[in-house]
């Protein structure tokens, strides 16, 4: 669909999905709560679990931000449009709907040029991954059509950039935590906002900060493994994913994924393959252990996700 369409519907209180540079994203009004509502029946997703409100001027942060820190501003000055979702505390003119009932709100503004100008249509919209929840999240207009059908809106901009969701910051108090790891790393948001940033421990215990932490997600239907805790079944179809060159056991239900060294590879194509694994009717998907110290951004991002994807 042309962008001129999806942006009607959308400010006809409709929801319409567009590609973003992390994920495909569901877009609905932020301030029509009719609207906001759709997309958790749509999705099937906790009304508990709060939405993302995306916003294509840092301006319009005060409409959402009851009190933005200012290494908070460095950090949207930095990294705007980009990758990055700050948690602050809300306006009380932010719908309930919106934020699942927290004082805090997530707001970011997404690095793809087809979302700048959509939300420059629309103002400022609420958009969660556009898959149906717990499925793995939506690179391609047709992982979007795969859970909500062949005629669902949907603005095509190809095969999204990075392949796994923003970094979430929680600037509400020190050290600044990162909820949801993602591309940006702990190291490069403190060099740019002087505070001390940290991951998040609420996967060790303690309270949930971040809802959406506690439900299952990013699953296909085949089960997850690493490589290190898995023995091969007899006869069972199973795809391996490798990125160090490592040998795999052949035969002819074995397919084999390497990606020599590209964690920015095995990122973008992590969602699709486990959408590939299941319709090809994969069951058991075994990803090569991820190293500790790599260095590389999207490493902490990877397990993240894989784990949950395993758990
Ligand atoms: O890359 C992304 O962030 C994508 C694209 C479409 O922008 N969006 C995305 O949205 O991943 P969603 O809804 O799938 O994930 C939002 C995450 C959830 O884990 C949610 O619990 C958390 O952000 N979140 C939202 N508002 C929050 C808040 N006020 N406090 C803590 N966590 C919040
Ligand atoms: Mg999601």
């Amino acid at each position: 669909m042309k962008i001129d369409e999806i942006a009607n519907i959308i400010l006809h209180g409709g929801v319409a999905a567009f590609p973003t540079e992390t994920v495909y994203g569901l877009g609905a009004l932020a301030f029509n709560q009719d609207a906001v509502k759709k997309i958790f029946d749509l999705k099937g997703r906790p009304s508990d679990n709060p939405l993302i409100v995306h916003i294509s001027e840092t301006e319009e942060l005060q409409q959402f931000a009851d009190h933005i820190p200012d290494p908070a501003l460095s950090l949207a000055e930095h990294f705007w449009p980009g990758p990055l979702t700050l948690i602050v505390k809300k306006k009380p003119e932010v719908p309930d709907v919106v934020t699942g009932g927290l004082d805090t709100v997530a707001v970011r503004i997404p690095g793809h040029p087809l979302a700048l100008k959509l939300i420059r249509k629309t103002g400022p919209i609420v958009a969660p991954s556009a898959n149906k929840s717990g499925r793995p999240s939506p690179t391609r207009a047709s992982h979007v059509h795969e859970d909500f059908g062949d005629d669902f809106p949907v603005l095509d901009g190809g095969e999204t950039d990075i392949g796994l969701e923003s970094t979430v910051l929680d600037v509400t108090s020190e050290p600044y935590t990162i909820l949801r790891p993602g591309k940006l790393e702990p190291e490069e948001l403190q060099d740019a906002c002087g505070i001390p940033v940290v991951y998040s421990k609420t996967e060790q215990g303690g309270p949930v900060k971040s809802p959406g932490l506690k439900y299952s997600h990013y699953k296909p239907k085949a089960n997850v493994h690493w490589l290190s805790d898995f023995v091969q079944p007899g006869d069972k179809h199973v795809m391996y994913v490798t990125h160090s060159g490592a040998a795999i056991p052949s035969g002819k239900n074995v397919i084999h994924y390497s990606f020599e060294h590209d964690f920015a590879a095995l990122a973008k194509n992590l969602y699709d393959l486990f959408r590939l694994a299941d319709q090809k009717n994969i069951s058991e998907i075994v990803l090569e252990d991820l190293p500790d110290e790599s260095g590389h951004p999207l490493v902490a991002a990877l397990k993240n996700r894989i784990d949950k994807a395993i758990g």
